[in-house]
């Protein structure tokens, strides 16, 4: 399995180097729910559909969201991924693995994560932006199960870098956008959680709830990336709110929230210094 798998990274790294020749992106965005309009803002753009790499996922979704997109934001170069294989789909939290391993395997240094997420704070309404300075892994699955060697022991103290945490918090500040921060809870769905859950991860003392990123993160730091993450409040977790929760709706919420999203995204790239 893991040589299967290894024989496809090293495929898509050639293919990547092939493809993107003397480009040298060392950011990385990963595109969740409300954030696909950020794709828009690259310039330069070449597009390899995820079906053309070996190590990336077939996703269910499909469609515009299977591309990796090479281009610019301003003067920063960047990979944007389009979407990702959530682990809900299959039980396993490593989908992504390959592709985040091609990624370290072209030189990309930092992985920028973007999600939609239910809130579990009352200040933190349904638009709101919410940096992650830390998660709850409460699904305890892991991407690297099975791995071999010692550093299968990822330190996960700081792995939403610090450093640049203040970096994007500095750029939410100087263009007047409130950018809350706090602890993401990775629930593994496909349903949504229960009120007595959410009741739960309050307790537990996070802030925000989702289906995704934190596999990404772990592959990433096992990788030796850095990681940044960046939620879009799209509803009220269970029990909060008076609304049934949906798809349909957290899907709405997005896309009336998304351009406050994508300018503040698009200046963070650009001021990040990697
Ligand atoms: N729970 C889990 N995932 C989500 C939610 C939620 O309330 N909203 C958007 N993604």
């Amino acid at each position: 399995m893991n040589e299967t798998l290894n024989a496809a990274i090293e495929n898509t790294v050639a293919q990547l180097r092939q493809r993107l020749g003397a480009r040298a992106p060392r950011i990385a965005v990963l595109l969740g729910s409300g954030w696909h309009p950020f794709a828009e803002q690259v310039e330069d753009r070449i597009d390899i559909p995820y079906a053309e790499l070996p190590a990336f996922p077939a996703l269910a979704v499909g469609g515009h969201s299977a591309v990796l997109r090479s281009g610019r934001i301003g003067a920063t170069e960047v990979l944007v991924l389009g979407g990702r294989k959530h682990a809900y789909e299959t039980g396993e939290a490593d989908g992504m693995k390959g592709a985040i391993r091609s990624l370290a395997g072209v030189g990309v240094q930092l992985l920028v994560q973007t999600n939609a997420a239910g809130s579990m704070d009352e200040a933190m309404p349904p638009g709101s932006l919410m940096l992650i300075s830390d998660h709850l892994n409460v699904s305890q699955r892991s991407p690297l199960f099975g791995e071999p060697g010692d550093n299968r022991f990822v330190d996960m103290s700081n792995a939403y870098d610090p450093a640049l945490r203040q970096s994007v918090k500095a750029v939410a500040q100087a263009q007047g956008t409130a950018l809350h921060e706090g602890v993401y809870v990775w629930f593994m769905g496909p349903q949504f959680e229960t009120p007595a859950e959410i009741r739960m991860f309050r307790n537990f003392g996070a802030q925000a709830v989702g289906m995704s990123t934190v596999p990404e993160t772990i592959i990433a730091r096992h990788a030796g990336m850095r990681v940044l993450a960046l939620s879009l409040m799209t509803n009220m977790a269970a029990g909060m709110q008076d609304e049934k929760l949906s798809h349909a709706h957290t899907m709405a919420t997005a896309a009336a929230a998304s351009s406050r999203a994508v300018a503040l995204l698009s200046a963070a790239v650009q001021a990040l210094e990697i």
